[in-house]
């Protein structure tokens, strides 16, 4: 893969979910970039994008995207699978910035652990019926590899409802689980960046299963493509004034599941008008 040439190395990192999910990304970004800014953007006002169309997630990441260029950002990570999915390539011929998604790298690490080669996918109906990973995990693989994928619509809005602990849970994550405990998986793909908030729920339904989500591998891409600052244009911040949280509509629970997921408060969250935003590029 080709990237234009970063210009502004001080500039921060652009990064966007359709709500808390991306926090997962953005937690690994924090820990293995932790030279660099960032700017986050949950668009809680409509989320979820995982039940909408192809057309619809793609002028919606667009937006968010022409958003985070406005802000300034050098680079955009999309923390979200569903985007990754369907508008990856849409933005990168609008946006002139890198732009890097969150399949490919979670693909890849499915195919290398997987040892009896049959592999779990669970997403957003949208990821889901796109295949995207189906696709990368085969590219990826040097053996033939069974792959089952479910679409689990009902776990983004429990995340975002912070209901993680809620008993019905469970018994959903039972449900859904039930063709891949019939298919032996080994290796299971959290294909939503939200699952990943409700990793000790998969680990007690899925003993003995590798879990994989993209947080890791999303930030590891992204440090090859970020250069290291040299020591003089290093500055050490604390997570805390590193990160400019926007949201599109303040009625979510993000502060709280923010300050939970990350370990600390958020300085100011600001709701910002997404509609606002410049509808054409260029
Ligand atoms: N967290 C996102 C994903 O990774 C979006 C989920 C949604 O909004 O439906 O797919």
């Amino acid at each position: 893969m080709i990237y234009t040439e970063i210009e502004n190395l001080t500039a921060p990192i652009g990064v966007f979910d359709s709500g808390v999910g991306g926090l997962t990304v953005l937690n690994r970004l924090l820990k293995v970039l932790p030279e660099q800014s960032y700017i986050y953007l949950g668009d809680t006002a409509r989320v979820p994008y995982g039940n909408k169309s192809k057309e619809t997630v793609q002028q919606y990441a667009l937006q968010c995207s022409q958003f985070l260029v406005e802000q300034g950002a050098k680079l955009i990570v999309v923390a979200c699978n569903t985007a990754s999915a369907v508008a990856l390539d849409y933005i990168r011929n609008l946006i002139p910035i890198p732009i890097i998604g969150v399949i490919d790298g979670a693909a890849e690490v499915a195919a290398n652990v997987t040892k009896n080669l049959s592999i779990g996918v669970i997403g957003t109906k949208a990821t889901i019926r796109s295949e995207a990973y189906k696709k990368a995990i085969v590219e990826h693989s040097t053996k033939e590899v069974s792959i089952t994928s479910v679409a689990c619509p009902l776990l983004v809005p429990i995340v975002e409802e912070n209901w993680q602990y809620h008993p019905s849970t469970e018994l959903i994550i039972a449900e859904y689980a039930k063709i891949l405990h019939q298919n032996s998986i080994d290796t299971l793909v959290l294909g939503c960046t939200h699952y990943p908030m409700l990793k000790q729920q998969f680990m007690k339904e899925f003993p003995g299963v590798t879990l994989v989500d993209c947080g890791q591998s999303t930030a590891e891409i992204v440090r090859k493509i970020v250069p290291i600052p040299t020591r003089s244009n290093q500055e050490t911040k604390d997570s805390t004034t590193r990160v400019e949280f926007y949201i599109t509509d303040n009625d979510s629970n993000f502060p709280k599941i923010a300050q939970t997921f990350l370990g600390f408060e958020p300085e100011k969250i600001q709701t910002i008008d997404i509609d606002s935003v410049n509808k054409t590029t260029n």
